[in-house]
């Protein structure tokens, strides 16, 4: 791994330096609507491997691949009717596709661990969107933080977590979306594997049937196999409506924090807030931040999911 980590701007120069990276096997976080991703060359194993120790991840989750448009996709995976209606509403954008891999697609099996399934996505990002078409292959990423920690929503939050462990950043400023994209798995009926920056109710709307909400305890899934995930350093404590002496608090419409998600209640900028704040806190030095109640729906359910699991014990 290299020792220094290059910061490149998002502008052309930038962008070929990165996809550059890319060709030669290393490793490059860029900004997607949604979190920043640590990318490789997905149908270069030694490239991938280096995501895995990068993060110190487990090797038993598999890696999203994100490609420049539907074409591509198409390329890599079956593609079922159901793909093609959500695909042509939600992309680009922060949805990703769990369908069967095609024989021959060339990703390596360090991408799926093994799975005979991939998660491919096409970021709205502009810079994300740059970078794939400069490189025009496959690109696995998961979000660029060591394993288990907040996901990073800045350039910024990915130097604090990763810094001389990967060859470069591109700098695109603060992601809009905040959370990690959803996951719909459509090998057979549709069933949501994460929730994420498209609410589910919009998915369902689309697709006009309903879907299920994945069970958990399965040998395979989204990141909630793993329980304590998003984690800060301190303590977290949900569904507060007061805090507790030594507590830092984050606060949500009009149960008032140190920060606020969002005064006036608005799960979208909640979600885009999330991360960002929970960094803030955590920089801090808080022993624990109490969270306020968010309601469970949009949005809402993204964002409970990663507060649930920054809060599960570790
Ligand atoms: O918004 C996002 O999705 C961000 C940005 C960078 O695109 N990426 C992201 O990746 O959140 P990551 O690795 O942190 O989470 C992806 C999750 C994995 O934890 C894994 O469980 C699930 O996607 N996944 C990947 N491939 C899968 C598959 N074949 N079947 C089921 N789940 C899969
Ligand atoms: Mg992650």
């Amino acid at each position: 791994m290299p020792n220094a980590t290059e910061t490149l701007q998002a502008d052309d120069g930038g962008i070929a330096r990165a996809a550059a990276i890319w060709r030669a096997g290393g490793l490059v976080a860029f900004p997607t609507e949604t979190v920043y991703g640590l990318g490789a060359d997905a149908r270069d194993g030694r490239a991938v491997a280096a995501i895995f120790e990068a993060k110190g991840r487990p090797r038993f989750n598999p890696l999203i691949v994100h490609v420049a448009d539907a074409a591509q996709a198409r390329a890599l995976v079956e593609w079922p009717d159901a793909a093609e209606i959500v695909a042509s509403a939600f992309w680009p954008g922060p949805l990703t596709l769990v369908l069967p891999l095609r024989a021959g697609a060339g990703i390596s099996p360090l991408v799926t661990a093994g799975l005979d399934t991939l998660a491919v996505r096409v970021p709205a990002h502009p810079v994300a969107r740059a970078l794939l078409a400069a490189f025009g292959g496959p690109v696995a990423a998961p979000s660029a933080n060591p394993s288990g920690r907040i996901s990073p929503t800045q350039a910024g939050h990915v130097l604090a977590g990763l810094s001389g462990r990967i060859a470069a950043v591109v700098d695109g400023g603060a992601c809009p979306v905040g959370v990690e994209s959803t996951i719909l798995g459509l090998k057979g009926a549709p069933v949501l594997l994460r929730p994420g920056g498209v609410p589910v109710e919009a998915l369902e709307a689309a697709l006009g049937r309903p879907v299920a909400l994945h069970e958990g305890g399965g040998a395979v899934s989204a990141p909630g196999q793993l329980a304590s995930h998003y984690a800060p350093g301190a303590r977290v404590r949900l569904e507060a409506t007061e805090r507790r002496p030594g507590e830092a608090m984050l606060g949500f419409g009009a149960v008032a924090g140190d920060l606020n998600l969002s005064e006036t209640g608005d799960l979208v900028e909640a979600a885009a807030t999330l991360f960002h704040h929970l960094h803030a806190l955590d920089e801090g030095g808080a022993e624990a931040i109490a969270v306020a109640p968010v309601p469970e729906r949009g949005l809402g359910r993204a964002i409970n999911d990663r507060l649930r699991r920054a809060a599960a014990d570790r």
